[in-house]
């Protein structure tokens, strides 16, 4: 049996599509998640129609009441979404027709699928930069919490995740609380920069009917109407934004939950994941695993994907819409499930896991962490030149790292062995907690910056 063409476009056509041909052209399977977003757009192109004259006030009404009840419908389940129909644009057409009869074939009067479909992307995607904003915020003060409690809880500092300097847990955990604010940042300006609104664009080229896109722009909670039409349909810019810094932020957060893979492992011991993050082994009785962290380090890649694809969809189109164009909403969709998720899994780690104050410190205190100390006080109290200091220190460490000691460890004589002038009072310097406390320069690690610092964001984060 031949399948009857579609009832929204089929005017012309004597027979309905191949299985096939239905499979890859529908998008319902997953565009039905922008049923709010698409009929808000109808409610305010309605309203609009009405307000011009182009549509009756009664249609109008209808039309509205009838869009109430299919959002209604498909909320709460009660809605049967069909392929034949393709996509949540004529599902939602049609039903509406079911209910309210002929005013719902007046409602597509000067639209397109085109610019409906680049509303309601834009208004889904908007969204999900509030909800990508306030999950950082969330996460944002879970970090700032740790930095309040150990501001001065030395730790190693890295390079080359080497021991390179002492420096504080606070401070550690601020660094995140800068990236994360620039994650924020980054979302609030792709946000400013999308909210204009495609809708009156029509197929491409704008209508013959006399529309308000002002009206529909405001009703919308944008700023402006776009002001060229070809764009308005074509644009998906605002997408790629919204990946892009969806792929810097989980990048952010890969990082962070690689340093938790590592300072949760026994060898590091830095912190304590605490039960409700940490998993058992099935075999090892003495497992506590960081899935979590794992899982969030390896969904990235998901995100980083769907942004190169997305890309890539796009960099081959000639003006105007392109069915291509299809292919932006369902990796957009996992991306932003997926970072949302991220994004709640690691502010719930963040919060409960403890820092183990002792393994930091025993970490900072070995790996000649105040080498830099030594050489610095060899400057400011023996005048030698930076490079000259540094090279005596390297000889320090070396004799250190033959005694298999620390450089706390050496004694004023074997010091002086290597540099005549070398006093008693060096051994202040070269304590971790001297180290820290010394770092006092603007951004620096001493627990007084840090609490400065957390203060501010203690202030900013309310
Ligand atoms: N489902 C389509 C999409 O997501 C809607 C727009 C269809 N437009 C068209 N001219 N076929 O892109």
């Amino acid at each position: 049996m031949t399948k009857t063409a579609n009832t929204m476009w089929g005017g012309r056509f004597a027979a309905g599509p191949d299985a096939i041909m239905e499979a890859i052209n529908a998008s319902i399977g997953y565009d039905q998640r922008l049923a709010p977003q698409d009929i808000a757009g109808s409610l305010a192109h309605a309203t609009m129609l009405a307000a011009t004259g182009i549509i009756t006030d009664t249609d109008a009404a209808a039309i509205k009441e009838g869009l109430v009840t299919v959002l209604s419908e498909i909320e709460t389940g009660n809605f049967a979404f069909s392929a034949a129909l393709e996509d949540i644009h004529m599902n939602v057409e049609s039903r509406l027709k079911e209910i309210v009869g002929e005013p719902a074939g007046r409602l597509h009067t000067a639209r397109s699928r085109n610019d409906q479909v680049a509303v309601d992307f834009r208004l889904w995607v908007r969204d999900q930069c509030d909800l990508a904003d306030a999950a950082l915020a969330g996460l944002q003060k879970a970090l700032l919490g740790q930095a309040e409690v150990g501001a001065d809880w030395v730790m190693p500092g890295f390079t080359h995740l080497q021991t390179a300097q002492p420096v504080t847990w606070g401070h550690h955990m601020l660094a995140y609380v800068e990236m994360f604010d620039r994650d924020r940042s980054r979302f609030a300006d792709a946000r400013k920069r999308m909210n204009t609104s495609p809708l009156g664009a029509a197929a491409l080229a704008g209508t013959s009917f006399p529309i308000d896109r002002e009206m529909t722009a405001k009703e919308l909670g944008f700023d402006r109407p776009m002001t060229n039409s070809l764009d308005a349909v074509s644009d998906r810019d605002f997408a790629l934004e919204f990946l892009a810094a969806s792929s810097i932020c989980a990048m952010h957060l890969s990082r962070m939950a690689e340093e938790l893979v590592i300072w949760s492992s026994a060898q590091f011991r830095f912190v304590k994941m605490s039960d409700k993050w940490s998993t058992g082994s099935s075999i090892m009785p003495q497992k506590r695993n960081p899935d979590a962290a794992e899982l969030i380090r390896a969904k990235i890649g998901r995100i980083f994907g769907a942004n190169v694809a997305l890309m890539t969809v796009m960099k081959g189109l000639p003006l105007t819409y392109s069915k291509d164009m299809q292919e932006d909403k369902e990796q957009t969709f996992d991306a932003a499930d997926n970072l949302m998720l991220a994004l709640a899994a690691m502010s719930g780690m963040v919060a409960d896991m403890t820092a183990n104050r002792e393994s930091l410190k025993q970490a900072a205190s070995s790996g000649f962490s105040t080498a830099t100390d030594l050489a610095d006080w060899l400057v400011r109290e023996l005048g030698l030149p930076f490079r000259d200091a540094h090279h005596v220190t390297g000889s320090l460490v070396a004799m250190a790292e033959g005694k298999e000691c620390d450089l706390p460890d050496l004694t004023l004589d074997d010091m002086q062995t290597v540099h005549a002038d070398i006093r008693a009072d060096v051994f202040d310097v070269l304590g971790v907690e001297n180290s820290v406390d010394s770092r006092m320069s603007l951004g620096g690690t001493a627990p007084a910056q840090v609490r400065a610092q957390a203060a501010y964001w203690r202030e900013k984060l309310k």
